[in-house]
């Protein structure tokens, strides 16, 4: 059995995006059973680790009976049954969950995937035992289907057996991309807020196609499946996005009009604006 399928994974909440990477775990081969979470709400928590056990069931043979996740009381409870333990609560919430169950994650392997947590803020807070390997990531929400993105800061306690094994762990949800710490926010906000600007530009497009007559379900299956496929064709090939742009452009052709439109209406400075809205800057 793979290193990474006998680790114990723990997750202090289990919400949006502590369940979308449980989930991926989960549909990537991990059985639910190594999965082990707190949450504020228990009676939630509990049908959640249900959940993870049915996506095991996938992998399974059919006599066999679905393994759970463990449901835990508190994050101290989390970290003493796991080796690996994602922090997923909310930023605000990491001093008063995470100081008082310190002592609790001594030599364990922390993932953080809060906003704004960077190594130096973990260290200045005094949040965890020096003998603590962490390393700070922001995820976005597709690793739950084993496509999505970790934006990972390259400075980080690691030791280079964990980098290893994280880079395993998280390699089976999502594409790995190292940054320095200055680039976290902007990693993340491409990686994990950018997904809401695709959503709207999925939606117009699809608006476009049922005012022609395309039926809407139809038309969303039409637009995801082109933007996925645009999306894996530039990752496959490297191609500059502007020469795949140009190869489906043909001179005097009918998309090139399109393209002046969207130039006409400033769309690229529109997108680089929404970028800058978040960023404050
Ligand atoms: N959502 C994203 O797309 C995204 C992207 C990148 C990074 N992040 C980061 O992921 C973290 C979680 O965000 P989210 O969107 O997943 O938020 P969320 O959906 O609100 O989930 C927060 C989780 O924290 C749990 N929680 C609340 N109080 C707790 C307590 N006292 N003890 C243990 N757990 C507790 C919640 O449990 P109950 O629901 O039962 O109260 C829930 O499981 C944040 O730090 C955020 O910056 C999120």
């Amino acid at each position: 059995m793979a290193e990474v399928q006998k680790l114990k994974i723990g997750f202090i909440g289990l919400g949006n995006m502590g369940g979308a990477i449980a989930e991926g775990l989960v549909r990537s081969g991990i059985s639910a059973d190594k999965i082990y979470a707190c949450a504020g709400h228990f009676d939630k928590l509990t049908a959640k680790c249900k959940e993870l056990g049915t996506l095991t069931e996938l992998h399974m043979d059919a006599h066999a009976s679905a393994p759970t996740a463990h449901a835990c009381h508190d994050a101290a409870e989390v970290a003493d049954h796991t080796d690996v333990i994602f922090i997923a609560v909310k930023p605000d919430k990491i001093p008063e969950l995470i100081r008082p169950a310190a002592k609790h994650f001594s030599g364990k392997l922390v993932i953080s995937v809060a906003w704004g947590y960077t190594l130096e803020r973990f260290q200045k807070e005094r949040l965890l035992p020096e003998s603590t390997e962490l390393l700070c990531t922001i995820p976005n929400t597709p690793v739950s289907i084993c496509k999505g993105i970790f934006i990972v800061e390259k400075v980080n306690t690691l030791t280079e057996q964990s980098s290893k094994l994280v880079e395993e762990l998280l390699g089976r949800i999502s594409l790995l991309i190292p940054v320095d710490t200055r680039l976290m926010d902007i990693g993340g906000i491409v990686g994990g807020c950018a997904p809401a600007f695709v959503d709207v530009f999925m939606e117009a497009m699809a608006d476009a196609a049922v005012m022609y007559g395309v039926p809407r379900a139809t038309a969303y299956q039409m637009v995801a499946r082109m933007m996925e496929g645009t999306a894996a064709l530039q990752l496959a090939s490297g191609k500059h996005p502007a020469a795949m742009k140009d190869e489906v452009c043909s001179p005097g052709g009918s998309t090139i009009r399109g393209i002046a439109s969207l130039e006409e209406h400033g769309f690229r400075g529109t997108v680089i604006d929404a970028v800058k809205a978040i960023e404050g800057k």
